[in-house]
């Protein structure tokens, strides 16, 4: 076996102690794998929101600058303030990616990697090889490439989680917001097939559009001056209950109890002055919006806010669960679960500073995807 990738590149993200954050690259040892491990070359992985949350440090992408073989941003004081644990360490980035398996340790699960195009989770991603346990890998169908296999754990697994949290906590259809994204586009699609009722929330007309052009049956825009009914009357039709809001900040996440509980009161029944009895349920599972998240609490009692992650998810549904969505996305991968790409480029392309004006944008459409062996 050679073992030629211990030599490799990987780029990494440093917060300094006067608040400037680097993103810089570095040359390193994935080292050797053991007997459940595998050596992958990295040959896709996409820059999400949450992977720019830890290169970026927390920083203002309007201050982005160009530095010989780095780039560097500032971030502010109050920022600072939480990143204490940070400063200094050269932490590397990307969540997840696919690539081919070059090199497996000796058990047998490993060995029947080799070779393989597999989608792989477990962070540092922005590198040419990494070195994974065997069950940080998803081996996908012949045919797939490692660009299709590049997004097949976060996205798609965050999507699938919603639609199960829905129905494990006992709603009968569901609210997404920001919903125009890549995640929010796999999400109609799944509805779609699963026969689950969706409520989409764009905030520009070409994301509704954009949506109703993959199937999307209720979109409603945050930017139309008659939002709040729109959103009343479409929640009062699906009977919607519980939302996942990607934005967090601002008032949306309020906005949306305010029109569950108009909707859950037109049902009728006994007046009672603590609201409607049925639970009305938001989860923030993103941070878009930087502003405060603000409630104003017209809803009565019956309601919850909280946050919504991934892995607390996977840990709660257990082993046998989590299989069963991995196998779902591997199957589905170039139908429901398909990620599209605005521009592939290199390590060394990261550090291009009109490159990372585009993926700090987050825009709809214009996701990046990191190819370490360009
Ligand atoms: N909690 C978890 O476990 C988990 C897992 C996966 C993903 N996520 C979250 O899921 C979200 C979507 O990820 P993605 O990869 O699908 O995103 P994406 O494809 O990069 O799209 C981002 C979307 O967010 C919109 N947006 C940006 N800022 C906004 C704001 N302030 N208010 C409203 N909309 C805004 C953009 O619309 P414009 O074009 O209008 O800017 C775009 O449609 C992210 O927040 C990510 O962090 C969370």
């Amino acid at each position: 076996m050679s073992d030629s990738y211990r030599t490799s590149r990987q780029l990494v993200s440093i917060l300094h102690t006067d608040g400037k954050a680097e993103l810089t690259i570095r040359n390193y040892d994935p080292g050797a794998p053991a007997d459940d491990e595998v050596i992958v070359r990295v040959e896709a992985s996409p820059i999400n929101p949450s992977d720019l949350g830890l290169l970026f440090c927390g920083g203002e992408p309007s201050s982005l600058a160009s530095a010989p073989n780095s780039l560097t941003l500032q971030v502010p004081a109050n920022v600072m303030r939480g990143m204490q644990a940070r400063v200094g360490q050269s932490l590397p980035a990307g969540n997840e990616g696919g690539g081919v398996v070059i090199a497996a340790g000796k058990a047998p699960a490993a060995q029947a990697l080799m070779g393989r195009t597999v989608g792989i989770l477990g962070g540092g991603m922005y590198a040419e090889h990494r070195r994974l346990r065997v069950n940080q890998c998803l081996p996908l169908h012949a045919g797939a490439s490692s660009r299709d296999a590049a997004a097949c754990f976060v996205n798609p697994l965050t999507a699938l989680a919603m639609v199960d949290t829905m129905q494990i906590e006992g709603h009968k259809a569901l609210v997404h917001t920001a919903a125009a994204s890549n995640l929010g586009q796999m999400l109609v699609k799944i509805c779609l097939k699963d026969g689950v009722d969706l409520v989409n929330i764009v905030r520009k007309p070409e994301q509704a559009k954009l949506l109703r052009d993959v199937g999307a049956k209720n979109v409603v825009d945050s930017s139309s001056p008659d939002f709040m009914k729109e959103l009343t009357e479409v929640l009062a039709a699906t009977d919607a209950t519980i939302a996942f809001d990607a934005t967090g900040g601002g008032t949306l996440a309020s906005n949306i109890l305010s029109c569950m509980e108009a909707a859950q009161s037109r049902k009728g029944g006994e007046f009672n002055r603590y609201g409607s009895s049925t639970h009305k349920q938001v989860y923030i599972y993103g941070g878009l919006e930087r502003s405060p998240t603000t409630l104003t609490r017209n809803y009565g009692m019956a309601w919850g806010l909280g946050g919504f992650l991934l892995t607390p998810f996977l840990q709660k549904v257990g082993p046998k669960r989590a299989q069963e969505l991995r196998e779902r996305v591997a199957d589905e991968i170039h139908t429901t679960f398909a990620s599209h790409y605005s521009k592939e480029i290199g390590l060394t392309g990261m550090l291009d500073l009109d490159n990372a004006r585009g993926y700090g944008r987050m825009a709809t459409g214009e996701k990046y995807l990191v190819n370490p062996q360009k």
